[in-house]
């Protein structure tokens, strides 16, 4: 067993977080009963999964907007694959929204019947990758590296949870037609984040008042989210996963285009390499720099 082993559990041909995952669980994966008015985020991590959870739990709950009800944004959307808390979903009123960042051939079965509905939230995988090489350095349930070269060769080997960044995405879209599904980029998200609430309301169909979506659209912002005890994980982080230092957050950065402090030269020329290998057909395109569009 190597140190990866450790660290990952490979059900299926995919990695997830071993200390996180219950087998038992992922083998009732397919039969996880769905509801019509299901909401599903599926995200490869580091792509914006946090943010979504509390767009789409203020868009629903006003306890939510007005801090009336004091529970956390993990709470309000809860991962299916990692249900530590073990919550009987099935008590849980309608509507639900859960996120996952499963591949799509381990999707419940139920989701199939195109009516419940999954956000499909992706990111340019430079700046998901150095996300990701600063999670892992500081969350102790996953595997260090020592530096960002380390971390690349990881990740371009899908020896991470999530596994290959190409084949979730391309799979994902590839199979968008099984699903009620729409996709959303990160980029466009932190470009015009009320455009993209909007849009997330009109595929939800839910209609927001001017006001409700100017709440919703504030209390989204990185750093409103950054000070919001109930959207940033702080605790979380802290009191159930545990963190190597004390000066690390789920909410880090949030930009676009932070690769570009820190892969060389080489490294960003291997990383577009394999890109290009991966993705040369692939119909979505990828903002790599605020400024590109
Ligand atoms: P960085 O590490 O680049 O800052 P996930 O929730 O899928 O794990 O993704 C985490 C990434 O999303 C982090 O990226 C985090 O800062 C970013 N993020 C979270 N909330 C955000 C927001 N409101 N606006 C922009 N980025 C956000």
């Amino acid at each position: 067993m190597d140190d990866t082993d450790t660290y990952l559990l490979r059900f299926k041909g995919y990695y997830f977080e071993r200390s996180l995952v219950d087998t038992d669980l992922l083998e009732n994966l397919e039969d996880f009963e769905i509801r019509d008015d299901d909401v599903f985020i599926i995200t490869y991590p580091k792509s914006g999964t946090i943010w979504t959870q509390q767009i789409l739990s203020l868009i629903y709950f006003e306890g939510h907007r007005n801090k009336s009800e004091n529970v956390e944004t993990l709470t309000r959307a809860p991962f299916i694959e990692y249900n530590v808390r073990r919550v009987d979903f099935s008590k849980r009123a309608s509507p639900r929204i859960f996120c996952s960042h499963i591949p799509y051939y381990l999707a419940p079965k139920g989701l199939k019947n195109k009516k419940a509905k999954i956000v499909y939230v992706y990111r340019n995988p430079k700046d998901v990758l150095i996300s990701y090489y600063y999670f892992t350095n500081l969350v102790v349930s996953l595997q260090a590296t020592e530096n960002v070269e380390q971390f690349m060769k990881r990740f371009l080997d899908g020896k991470v949870v999530g596994s290959l960044w190409f084949d979730h995405i391309r799979g994902w879209y590839e199979h968008k037609h099984d699903f009620n599904i729409l996709f959303m980029k990160y980029e466009d998200m932190k470009k015009d984040l009320r455009s993209s609430v909007l849009k997330l309301c009109s595929f939800l169909e839910k209609e927001l008042s001017e006001e409700v979506l100017d709440v919703v659209v504030r209390q989204a912002t990185f750093q409103n989210m950054k000070s919001d005890p109930q959207a940033n994980y702080d605790d979380i982080l802290k009191d159930e996963i545990g963190t190597r230092t004390d000066d690390g957050h789920f909410l880090r950065k949030g930009t676009v285009g932070d690769w570009k402090y820190h892969l060389t030269v080489e490294q960003n020329e291997r990383f577009d390499r394999v890109f290009q290998r991966n993705m040369k057909d692939f119909p979505l395109k990828f903002t790599w720099d605020i400024n590109e569009e």
